[in-house]
């Protein structure tokens, strides 16, 4: 199935009550996404344009990869900015009550329903609705939505009056939606209706430029929560295992391993040794033993080298030094005396 083309210029400028007094900066769909790589600047320039239009927006990507992060510069960027950005998980929240959480309820609508109460949508009046993970969206649900989207009109559970609503809507998913609309789970109305302007966000193995400043970042934010003044940054060697990482949990897993190595770093500097197994045994793989153009502090090099092995050795038997030995090809004593001297440990 292919994709419509954008069309930002049908797109109309924003004219929400909260749209008329402010003008938007060119630069403010940025938010507190970091990142150079070319493949993120022309994500963050579709989304400063988007900011400025009240369009039906959906954003999609690998999990991890700043979806709801894109969702949040969209509505801070634009003129709804004042007004509340709403969210609905729709996978998360069980099919049954999904209906009133969107659209509310009257009183005795259902067993338990005492009193009436508003949705979301109404919370949303004059922001943004965000649809989280609109893959999972029961189908009967879906045509619902679509009269939301066609109409801005819907009706609480229990209740036929019609209600209107200001409300701009995102959705987000990492499903391949042409692919659910294909095999019957994803109406196709709806599709076309959310798919006005797609924002996809590139796995961060496709943009690799961007790893280290992610990795400083997260080094930043992660130090001062945890009170490690002393870490002044990432050795060369762990920046080149985070690189060679192909990172299937993408910046969420970047931020979690930098967390973890926080923890564990003796510093000043995090280490290769500070990183996950699983991310140390893919630079491993690759064996990234190229001279840098600047060069290279050999031995540090080299340490860290031995290191990143003896640990991967360990790590694979569960620290059986036996076992690990034998994978080094080295006897376990000298195994032992090696752990010893270089101060690794589990
Ligand atoms: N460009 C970025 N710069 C800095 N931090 C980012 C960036 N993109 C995402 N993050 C951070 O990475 C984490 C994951 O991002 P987010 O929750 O937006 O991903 P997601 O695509 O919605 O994931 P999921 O599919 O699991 O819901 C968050 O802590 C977010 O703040
Ligand atoms: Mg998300």
């Amino acid at each position: 199935m292919t994709q419509p083309a954008h069309n930002l210029d049908a797109c109309p400028p924003d004219s929400s009550p909260a749209s008329s007094p402010r003008s938007t900066a060119r630069t403010a769909g940025r938010g507190k996404m970091i990142g150079e790589s070319p493949e993120l600047l022309a994500v963050l320039a579709l989304v400063d344009r988007v900011a400025r239009s009240s369009c039906t927006v959906l954003v999609t990507g690998e999990s991890g990869t700043g979806k709801e992060a894109v969702v949040t510069a969209i509505h801070d960027a634009s003129p709804r900015k004042d007004a509340p950005l709403v969210t609905v998980n729709c996978g998360a929240i069980p099919e049954q009550l999904l209906e009133s959480e969107l659209f509310g309820h009257a009183r005795g609508a259902f067993t338990g329903a005492h009193a009436a109460r508003q949705g979301r949508v109404a919370a949303a009046d004059g922001g943004t609705l965000f649809l989280d993970e609109v893959g999972e969206l029961p189908l009967a649900l879906q045509v619902k939505l679509l009269r939301l989207l066609q109409q801005r009109e819907y009706s609480p559970v229990g209740d036929n009056r019609t209600l209107k609503c200001d409300i701009r809507i995102v959705a987000a998913t990492n499903k391949d939606l042409a692919r659910e609309v294909a095999a019957g789970r994803f109406r196709e109305d709806l599709f076309y209706r959310l798919n006005v302007i797609h924002v996809e966000l590139p796995a961060l193995r496709d943009r690799l430029d961007d790893v280290e400043l992610l990795a400083a970042h997260f080094l930043t934010l992660c130090a001062q929560r945890a009170g490690r003044t002393d870490l002044t940054g990432i050795a060369p060697s762990a920046v080149e295992a985070l690189r060679a990482h192909d990172w299937p949990g993408n910046i969420r897993a970047l931020e979690n391993a930098i967390e973890r190595a926080v923890v564990l770093a003796v510093g000043p500097e995090l280490t290769a040794a500070d990183l996950p197994p699983q991310v140390l045994a893919a630079s491993r793989e690759k064996a990234p033993a190229t001279l840098p153009a600047l060069g290279i502090d050999f031995r540090a090099a080299v340490e860290e080298f031995e290191n990143q092995l003896i640990l991967g050795a360990l790590e694979r038997t569960g620290w059986n030094k036996q076992r690990a030995a034998q994978l080094l090809k080295v006897n376990r004593t000298t195994l032992i005396e090696m752990v010893k001297r270089k101060g690794l440990c589990a």
